[in-house]
């Protein structure tokens, strides 16, 4: 029995060890977007009266010039708005490759970038 109980244990904190170690290429972008940022800004990245679009020419002339990293400190720095729970770092990354993606920007499916990757894309 204790040696059953002693098991369920080390299985228990394995499990704890690794969710705790998730590398970003575990999460998915779509799904934190759709999660934590669709509610305002919409599935279709379309946006509404008080919420800017985030894909598209509006999107665009926003951001060229400036690098994926802006954007990522932009995202982590600002949103979800104050008030809604801020996500893991590795989750503003993977949301940040998600909307990079869905632009054009990035090759869709590419993984993860880490945060000096995404400081070293400029937004064309
Ligand atoms: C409660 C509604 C709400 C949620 C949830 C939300 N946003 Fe926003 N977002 C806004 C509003 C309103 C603005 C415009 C005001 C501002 O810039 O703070 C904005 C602005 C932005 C901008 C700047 C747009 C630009 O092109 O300059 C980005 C990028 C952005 N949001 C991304 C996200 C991401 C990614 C998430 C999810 C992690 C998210 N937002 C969640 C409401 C929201």
């Amino acid at each position: 029995m204790r040696v059953v109980i002693l098991g369920l244990v080390a299985a228990v904190c394995a499990a704890a060890i690794s969710s705790a170690s998730a590398s970003p290429n575990d999460i998915s972008g779509q799904q934190v977007y759709e999660r934590a940022c669709a509610g305002c800004h919409l599935s279709n990245f379309g946006g509404s009266v008080h919420t800017p679009g985030l894909v598209g020419e509006d999107f665009m002339s926003r951001w060229r010039g400036l690098t994926a990293g802006d954007l990522l400190r932009r995202i982590a720095g600002t949103m979800p708005p104050a008030g809604m729970n801020p996500l893991q770092p590795a989750e503003y990354i993977a949301v940040t490759q998600y909307l990079l993606e869905s632009n054009g920007i990035a090759a869709p499916g590419s993984g993860s970038p880490s945060e000096a990757e995404l400081e070293g894309r400029t937004i064309n």
